[in-house]
């Protein structure tokens, strides 16, 4: 975090008294501070203490009346590494939607050039409402990152999701974007499998399943800013990742992936395989689209290759391979033995009843268990960070 230069910005809900503290945790692991706050945000938390913490004069309107100087928003947009604005309140969130400009936070926001995060924080009936999942899965679209809000107590008195991330989330967020970038992974090659298998039935149909793929792109991510040369095997998946050191491979169905991943592994120091491979596909694959004729229809179904499994019985001494293991019982036990079965260095698990942890959502909760007996749990996080902790636990188990 040494010399990051972090903007924050601040918008008006009560959450934002806890900015002074994540103000303190950027600063005592050494970034440069600057803070933007809404007029509304001022009424929450005093722009003096946010100057004090920060130790920088604090931008509020586009213009101070005092001395007739003005912020610019493009110079700040030039200056950070990083803009993460907590709390996001509803109103800025529908705003950054429009690209309405009416502060001085939301033309910095317009003028940024490097990644812009945000840390929600509103009452649970506004959380869920559906304009603002559809403000924030756009403002996600455009590449904005969201740092999911929390279940817990919130100012209204009512229990539910909408209470902001707390700050050492928000800061373990920030740090696994510009505190990673230390090209650790340098002249290193990954394969990452993501996404759900397509698997045809007719021109039409296919069996698929609810993958987002949000795991695998993560992780891809976090390599590319560590400085590996990345090959992203993906099934069909709304994201989208551009990188130069990314080489991005699109396919449908289990046997593509398995050709994709055939032609590179023996090339890759590290697999990483975070795809929803479906395990079966149909025998037959009607050249037209099936007619609906009897009442009842039975589709015959072959087993798929095991791509993890392949790749493990031709694994040199010096590649790593990682799997994962999606379970809804016996976690550990299946686990284990998908570790031995499929001769993976590490098996990361997550259990579909763990809450926050599964397809689609933005947030997991991970055990990692490796071949040498080593039990770690995580606790509930963002992707991103879940991502940052694997490839953390991969260059530790690599030494
Ligand atoms: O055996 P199971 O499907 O639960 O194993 C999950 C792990 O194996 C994941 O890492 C997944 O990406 C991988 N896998 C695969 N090819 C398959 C099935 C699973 O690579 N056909």
């Amino acid at each position: 975090m040494r010399g990051k230069r972090i903007l924050l910005g601040i918008t008006g809900g009560i959450a934002a008294y806890k900015i002074a503290f994540l103000i303190r945790l950027l600063k005592k692991n050494g970034a440069d501070v600057k803070c933007i706050m809404t007029p509304a945000s001022t009424e929450f938390i005093s722009p003096l203490v946010v100057s004090t913490l920060s130790n920088n004069p604090v931008g509020i309107e586009f213009w101070n009346k005092k001395d007739g100087t003005w912020n610019n928003h493009v110079e700040y947009g030039l200056w950070a590494d990083l803009f993460i604005i907590a709390p996001l309140t509803a109103n800025t969130l529908s705003k950054m939607v429009q690209g309405s400009c009416d502060s001085l936070l939301l033309a910095t926001y317009l003028s940024m050039k490097t990644k812009t995060i945000v840390a929600p924080a509103m009452d649970l009936d506004m959380y869920i409402h559906p304009s603002t999942k559809r403000n924030l899965a756009q403002i996600e679209k455009d590449g904005v990152e969201i740092i999911p809000a929390e279940i817990g107590e919130l100012a209204s008195g009512l229990t539910g999701e909408g209470r902001m991330a707390e700050p050492e989330t928000i800061f373990s967020a920030i740090e696994a974007i510009v505190g990673a970038s230390n090209n650790d992974f340098l002249g290193k090659k990954v394969v990452i499998t993501a996404g759900p298998t397509y698997e045809a039935l007719d021109p039409v149909r296919f069996i698929g399943n609810h993958s987002s793929g949000k795991m695998g792109f993560k992780i891809a991510q976090d390599f590319l800013n560590r400085g590996a040369k990345v090959i992203l095997v993906t099934g069909p998946t709304n994201l989208s990742l551009e990188d130069d050191n990314l080489s991005l491979i699109k396919i449908k169905s289990a046997e593509d992936m398995l050709s994709e991943v055939q032609n590179c592994w023996k090339n890759c120091d590290f697999g990483i395989f975070a795809a929803a491979v479906a395990d079966y596909r149909p025998k037959n694959q009607a050249i037209e689209k099936i007619k609906k004729k009897t009442d009842e229809l039975t589709i015959e179904l072959v087993k798929n290759p095991d791509i993890l499994n392949w790749a493990g019985s031709v694994k040199t001494e010096n590649q790593c391979l990682v799997g994962f293991a999606l379970e809804t019982q016996n976690l550990l036990e299946n686990g284990a033995k998908k570790l031995e079965a499929k001769n993976l260095n590490f098996i990361v698990m997550n259990s579909l009843k763990d809450n926050g942890a599964g397809f689609g959502v933005d947030t997991n909760k991970i055990t990692i268990l490796d071949n040498r007996n080593n039990l770690q749990s995580f606790e509930l996080k963002s992707k991103e960070a879940v991502a940052k902790d694997i490839i953390d636990y991969l260059k530790t188990y690599i030494g």
